[in-house]
Parts: structure tokens; sequence; C-alpha cells
């Protein structure tokens, strides 16, 4: 491949970061089918906010387009486009075949096509190579290449970026895949080699179920544990003091990555005819905790003798210091509580409020409001409410009012309720 014409295709969470750190080498065309996103970026505004204004205008040698007739030169795609799940919970892969479709329109002798979205394994080359080959009317391996790099980076306030993480990556032939391992070298901490796409995806899809799996089991035991009156967090400090105790914390798992990705593996899986229980059943759980939470905010009102039910959340994203509200589990909790006659406020200073009212009755931009709420839930872990404190908090709520601190970010003889 003489010089590198790269595209990224999808420019989301995982695409800006990628086609900035791939535009420092080269140049670099961020494609994305939402015109807004491609208006936005184009002035200097992320929504997603992993890059601020100045950092966007720093980036020279990256351009950003939603029309497909600007990757006519591209030779080398990435594509992060989204890969949820329908309401059936099954993949829905209608983005990465749309994504594919434009794509195969561009490929020519000697393309390399790399997708970083996370799927099933098997799906990269029994979904999108056949839609490559027929719509190019090209043979892999023999004019183009196929590699899949699955994307670990962690968005929002984190420390884990694309330039400390490991890249896995698995392709097709070795010359694309020695062609990428340099590529990704020059942006990532380091590249672990796989000998099959299948082993990439395969890979990918095990950290996010193994994670799930995890966070699940902590969270049954957490309803186990406080029917025997016992505080979990100290269960899990002294069972941590152990060599090999794995520690994990109870909560709400949401977003579009640990709680979708299992069921993208539960689902090959089952078309292969055998249906996963552990998996299942610990999806079912981590499922099934944004209605829990609910069940016992009613049960401590009633327990209370509380008459009004104002309830204020603290956090909406689906994890702490993000802006990411996809599938926040903390949404079934304020559901279940509305439908209960509740009045639910909610404050998370860290999404804009347009896009918060996309799914948020009422809104709290402010916390100023003097002994008014009956129940303070703190569904996130945010720093700033780490900072704030229960001191601010219990100024907003009545005097009979209750915390329920769902992140165990404050001391325990604070609250009232903590998962
Ligand atoms: N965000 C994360 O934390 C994370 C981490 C690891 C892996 N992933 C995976 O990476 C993939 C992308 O996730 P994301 O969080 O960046 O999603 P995102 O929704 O933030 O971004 C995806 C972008 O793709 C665009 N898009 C949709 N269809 C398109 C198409 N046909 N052509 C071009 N653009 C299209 C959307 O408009 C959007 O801007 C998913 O498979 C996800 O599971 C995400």
């Amino acid at each position: 491949m003489a010089s590198l014409n790269i595209a990224v295709i999808g420019i989301g969470y995982v695409g800006l970061p990628l086609a900035a750190s791939l535009s420092k080498y080269n140049k670099v065309i961020g494609f994305d089918t939402s015109k807004k996103r491609i208006k936005d970026l184009k002035k200097y505004i992320d929504s997603t906010k992993e890059f601020n204004t100045k950092k966007l205008k720093k980036l020279n040698k990256l351009s950003f387009t939603s029309n497909s007739s600007d990757l006519e030169n591209s030779n080398i795609f990435f594509v992060t486009v989204p890969t949820p799940i329908n309401v059936k919970k099954k993949p829905d892969l209608s983005y990465l075949i749309q994504a594919t479709k434009i794509v195969a329109k561009h490929i020519k002798k000697k393309t390399i096509v790399v997708y970083e979205s996370t799927v099933y394994p098997g799906c990269t080359e029994e979904v999108c190579l056949p839609i490559l080959e027929k719509l190019s009317n090209l043979k892999l391996n023999k004019d183009f290449y196929l590699a899949y790099s699955p994307e670990r980076i962690n968005p929002g306030k984190s420390k884990y970026k694309l330039n400390n993480t490991i890249k896995v990556i698995g392709s097709s032939n070795k010359k694309a895949l020695n062609k990428l391992s340099e590529i990704y070298k020059k942006i990532c901490l380091n590249v672990h080699t796989v000998s099959g796409i299948k082993t990439a995806e395969a890979a990918k899809i095990i950290e996010n179920t193994q994670r799930d799996l995890n966070i699940a089991l902590v969270n049954e035991l957490s309803i186990i544990f406080k029917k025997m009156d016992l505080d979990i967090n100290k269960v899990l400090e002294a069972a941590s003091t152990k060599w090999n105790f794995a520690k994990f914390e109870p909560g709400l798992v949401g977003g579009h990555c640990i709680g979708v990705d299992p069921y993208y593996l539960t689902y090959k899986s089952e078309k292969l005819k055998y249906k996963p229980k552990v998996i299942l059943a610990g999806r079912k759980i981590n499922d099934s905790m944004g209605i829990y939470v609910a069940k016992n905010i009613i049960k401590f009102i009633k327990n209370n003798k509380i008459k009004s039910k104002k309830i204020l959340i603290l956090g909406a994203s689906f994890k702490e210091n993000c802006s990411d509200l996809r599938n926040s589990k903390i949404f079934d909790t304020i559901r279940y509580l509305e439908k209960r006659g509740a009045q639910v406020y909610v404050y998370d200073p860290l999404i804009a409020k347009n896009i918060l009212s996309r799914s948020v009755k009422k809104i709290v931009t402010k916390l100023n409001k003097k002994y008014f709420y009956d129940v303070a839930v703190i569904a996130t872990k945010h720093d700033q409410f780490i900072k704030m404190g229960t001191k601010s908090i219990k100024k907003n709520i009545k005097k009979d009012g209750l915390i329920f601190d769902l992140k165990s970010i404050y001391p325990t003889n604070q609250t009232d309720w903590r998962l």
C-alpha cells in the first residue's frame, strides 16, 4: 500500500478518539451518517465530551464528512458503528450492515477493512464479508483484506484510553496483520496479534461477559446479605484480603457494552444449539436491579411513614464521570417509581439539559431546594458527588428524608440504604 488514506466509519465515543489518534500520523476522514454529529464536529463541538474545542482545533489532519463519496480515495477503513440489541435482546446489526455496504462501494485492490465494533465470534466473516465481496466484486485475500480489532477504551474521565491500552488484532492475511500492527503500535500501548478474526471477536466479548457475570454475582450476594442483615461492603473488604479473591462492587449495569455484549455471545451460542445457563442468569440478575432498587425505596418510604414521594436522583448516566445515558438502568427505577405515584427529579451535572429532557420529566439543574425532597438516590459515582458529601445533600432533603447510596460512596452511618 503506497500511502495510507484512512477513513473511520462512525465518529462516536469510539470512532472519534481513534480517528484523532490516527490523524497524528496520517490524513484521516471521519465519516458519520449523522449530519448533526458532523455539523457539530466541524464547529469543534463534541457531544460525547471526549474532546474540548481546543483539542478538536488541533486535529488539523482530521476532516469530517457525512458524504460517502468523500471516501472514494480511502484504502483503509476502520468501522466503529453501534452494535446494540433490539427489544428482544438480540443483536441489531443494522448499523454494521449499513456501514459495510458503504465501505463495500469504496474498496479496491489492497484495501484493508478493519472492524472495531463489538460483535459475536464469526460475525465479521459471516455477515460483513459476504456483503463486501458481493458489492465490490472483489475477493478476500486476493484483492482486499479483512481484520478485526476490538475497542477496549473506557470513555469518560477514565485513565484507560487508546494510548495505554493493548490492542488485540486478528486478520485474514499475514501482510495486512503486519501493516495494522505497525499502524496500531503508533497509537496504542502495544499490540497482541491472534491467528484469526474470530479469536479477536471472542476475546472482546468475553472481557465484558466476565465483568457482567462478576457484577451479577455481587449483586445477588448483596440481595442475600441484606436479608441476613449483613453489609456486603464489609464482607467484600474482608474477603478481598485473600490473594485470589476478585473484588467487584454491586451496582446497576447499563450502557452499551457490559449489559449488551453478553447477549451477542448467547445469541450465537443459541444459534449453535447451546442455550447458555450461567451467562443468561447473570444478565437476568443485572437487568432486574433497577426495579429491585425502586421496590426498596417504596418499602423504605412506607416503613418510615413518609407521606409524599418527592425523589431526587443524583446521576443518570450509566457510569461515573460520563455523559452517556444509553441503556442506563436508573431509568427502570425512575419508571417504576413514577408508576407508583412518585415525583422523580433528576440531577446530573454532566448531561446537557436538552439530552436529559428526552428521557426525564423533571430535571434539576441546581441543588438549591431547601428540605424539599423525601428521598435522595445517589445512582452514579461522579467525582462531583463524592466531593459534595452528604452534608449538602441533606440540605435538599426533608429532616426525616432518606439517602439511598447505590454506589456506597459515603460512610455507612451517613446514609440509610446501599446496595
Ligand atoms: N463507547 C464505549 O465505551 C465502547 C467501548 C468499547 C467498544 N465499543 C463498541 O464500539 C462500537 C461503537 O460504539 P460507540 O460507543 O462509539 O457508539 P456511538 O453511538 O457513540 O457512535 C457510533 C457512531 O456511528 C454513527 N453511525 C451509525 N451508523 C452509521 C453508518 N452506517 N455509517 C457511518 N456512521 C454511522 C452514529 O451516528 C454514531 O455517531 C460499538 O460496537 C460498541 O459496542 C464501545
